[in-house]
């Protein structure tokens, strides 16, 4: 496989069609995918040294992001949250194979491909499992708990 085999990556933008209807998880949702382009468009351009630190914020982001989600499932008893966790560290592997692939890769058709693996399982967590806690968020604004940070 060559360079020019391996298909651009396209990382989507936040839309409200992704929304969770809550505005802190919103904007770390919106917040992480910005991070995530920009590793995307590093990789394009090359720069071992750029990516790396753009990863390291992508992942802390990204972290933060589960942190906040978890102290959710807890304040709500959320039934999945198992599952949901183990969802999460999932992820955060992912990140750290991609850090792997950067320092070990010739050139970046390696980190482009395992990023387009993370962007798609990304993009199903926050579709599929993200989507299915919202209910339980709508719940607990209606209750008045305390807001999520
Ligand atoms: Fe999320
Ligand atoms: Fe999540």
């Amino acid at each position: 496989m060559t360079e020019s085999d391996i298909p651009e990556l396209e990382i989507p933008e936040w839309t409200p069609a992704l929304s969770m209807g809550n505005a802190v998880i919103d904007g770390e949702h919106r917040d992480f995918l910005g991070k995530l382009g920009h590793v995307a468009d590093l990789i394009a351009r090359g720069d071992r040294r750029q990516i790396k630190d753009a990863i390291t914020a992508m992942a802390a982001v990204l972290k933060g992001h589960f942190e906040t989600e978890e102290r959710f499932f807890v304040s709500v008893a959320y039934p999945q949250a198992t599952t949901h966790r183990v969802d999460h560290l999932t992820l955060m592997n992912l990140v750290i194979e991609i850090e792997g692939v950067v320092d070990d890769s010739e050139d970046f058709s390696t980190p482009r491909l395992a990023l387009a693996h993370f962007t798609q399982s990304v993009i199903d967590h926050l579709t599929e499992a993200d989507m299915a806690y919202k209910p339980y968020l709508a719940q607990l604004e209606r209750l008045e708990a305390p807001v999520v940070v």
